[in-house]
Order: structure tokens, then C-alpha cells, then sequence
């Protein structure tokens, strides 16, 4: 066991750096820019049971020191990942995948979890019951603590491999969410998925995003996405992977003391498809510069005294 090792839910990780779903594609994209064997491991992009084309353009709107995206979720659905994305993959990468996987109904999520968790290269499945960009789905199963509990059931019914429930923060108790994913069966939970947010131009008067509002992710959120995760870690007995506005090994050490055993990177990666890798790499002379022996050690300090 390395110093950078962590444990999430059974499956050891080299280190705890996670490229987040959405800005890593299905990684392979990412393996001709480097090798992706140095992350931990990595989200792959949102599938659903069906393929989608995704939300009218423009998607993305620009911000302070972040972004809005609303992508709708564009996959080309859970066959096509499994016969052409994860063959490709498995070319390139040879550590276990998070599986990320979003739905329209309880039934849709058992239908893609049940598939994917049968792939021997997923390692977890990453349901995302808190993408703030479709409507009937996503984000609506997220923001009531029975609903994600039922989308929990029904997931745990249909595969023993983890599964990490993806939680919003457009809630005004996250809390209740992850103890109700947590006692539904919940391996681990992570969060935060993005805010809900929307620019206008001033030029036309309109609102930037085809959809009007979507999701606001980058910088800007770290502080609301740690107070997240250390209120979580605190309050349920799973691990929890950290993410929101990360870009940097201190951001990751922050998320660590907050509780989180991984975490994920996001939206930096869209600014620098190099920045996960780069983040791996200063990890050892941060913890050095801070006196950290191991990683392992420091999950959860900042609830110490
Ligand atoms: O619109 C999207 O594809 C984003 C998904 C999410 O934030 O969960």
C-alpha cells in the first residue's frame, strides 16, 4: 500500500484522484493525451437505458470562475457502452471503472445498473439521481429522500457491486438524502453534482443556455461542495467521495479532511484535459509540504476535537 492509497467501498485505489462523469468522456478519448493508469480510477459519462442526443444549444455558458452546462445527458445509451466504449477502453486502462448511470424512472435505473454491473471492468456504479438538466428524471429522484431511497432499492436489487449514490446540493437538507440512500443499501454516496444556475446575455436579452438554466460547476463551488461533504461524512457510516470546484492536491486534501475518501475532479479537467493527471502528481509534495504521512490517515481530521 502506497501513501496515496485509499480503500472505496472494497476496491483498493493507488490514489484517491477520480476523474468526474462528463469531463473524461469514456476515457479513451483522455489515453491519447496520456496514461490514464496513473488516476485512481475514473467516472465515465452519464448512461442511460436509451441513447440521447441531449438538451438544444447553446449548452454551455461561461462564468466567473466556473461554468453552466446543461448537455441533457447525451450517451449513446447503455448497449452501445457496453459493445463499443468498454472494449475501447479496456484497451487503455486497466484498473476498474466507476459506472456512471442516470434515469427516467426507478425501472430504468435497475434496467442500466443490472447491465453494467455485469461487465467485469465496472468496478462501482455511480447513480446519478441529481442531474439538474432533464426534466422526469435526474435531479427529481435526488431531492426527496424517499424517492432516492426507492431508486436505491431497486439498484441494490439487481447487482452486488458498490453502489455510490450521486447526490444534488439543491436541497435544503442533503443530510436526510444520504442517510435515506444509506439505509436503502448505499455502498458509499458522493456529491455534489452541480448547482443550478443560469446566465442572460445582455446583447439579446435572452437567457445564454438553449434550456434557460443548468448546471454551475468550476471554482466557485468548492467551499459549498466541502461543507457538503463534511456535513454528509459526519452524519453516515459509508464512504463518501468529495467533489465540486476541485483543480488542485490541496482541494484534494481539503475534501480528505472534510471526510471524503476520493474525490473527483470536474469541471478543471474541461479547462486542462492534463489537470487530474497533474494533480496525481504534486499529491506527495503537498502532503510533504503539510506533513502528511498517508492519505489514508487524514480522511475525516477536520471532525477531530
Ligand atoms: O446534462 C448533463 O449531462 C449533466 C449531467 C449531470 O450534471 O449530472
Amino acid at each position: 500500500m502506497g501513501r496515496l492509497s485509499v480503500n472505496l467501498c472494497g476496491i483498493e485505489l493507488s490514489n484517491p484522484v477520480i476523474p468526474a462523469s462528463g469531463t473524461f468522456g469514456y476515457g479513451y478519448e483522455f489515453a491519447e493525451l496520456y496514461d490514464i493508469n496513473c488516476l485512481g480510477t475514473f467516472s465515465f459519462k452519464g448512461t442511460t437505458r436509451e441513447p440521447r442526443f441531449g438538451n438544444p444549444t447553446p449548452r454551455i455558458a461561461e462564468c466567473t470562475a466556473g461554468m453552466i452546462n446543461s448537455v441533457g445527458l447525451q450517451n449513446p445509451g447503455v448497449d452501445a457502452v457496453i459493445t463499443e466504449e468498454l472494449p475501447k477502453l479496456k484497451k487503455c486502462f486497466n484498473k476498474p471503472v466507476m459506472a456512471n448511470v442516470s434515469g427516467f424512472s426507478v425501472e430504468d435505473y435497475a434496467y442500466t445498473c443490472e447491465k453494467l454491473g455485469a461487465e467485469p471492468q465496472v468496478g462501482w456504479l455511480e447513480v446519478n439521481v441529481s442531474c439538474p438538466n432533464v426534466h422526469g428524471g435526474g435531479m427529481s429522484f435526488g431531492t426527496n429522500p424517499e424517492a432516492a431511497a426507492e431508486v436505491t432499492r431497486a439498484v441494490r436489487s439487481v447487482t452486488k457491486k458498490p453502489i455510490i449514490i450521486k447526490l444534488s446540493p439543491n436541497v435544503t437538507d442533503i443530510v436526510s438524502i444520504a442517510k435515506a440512500c444509506v439505509d436503502a443499501g448505499a455502498d458509499g454516496i458522493s456529491l455534489i453534482n452541480t448547482l443550478l444556475g443560469m446566465r442572460i446575455d445582455l446583447k439579446t436579452k435572452r437567457p445564454v443556455i438553449a434550456n434557460k438554466m443548468g448546471g454551475f460547476s468550476g471554482q466557485a463551488i468548492f467551499p459549498v461542495a466541502l461543507r457538503m461533504v463534511y456535513q454528509v461524512a459526519s452524519a453516515v457510516n459509508v464512504p463518501v467521495i468529495g467533489m465540486g470546484g476541485v483543480s488542485s492536491a490541496e482541494d484534494v486534501i481539503e475534501m480528505m479532511l472534510a471526510g471524503a475518501t476520493a474525490v473527483e475532479v470536474g469541471a478543471k479537467n474541461l479547462i486542462d484535459p492534463f489537470a487530474s493527471r497533474d494533480i496525481v502528481a504534486s499529491l506527495e509534495r503537498t502532503m510533504d509540504r503539510y506533513g502528511i504521512d498517508n492519505l489514508r490517515d487524514i480522511i475525516g481530521g477536520a471532525h477531530n476535537g
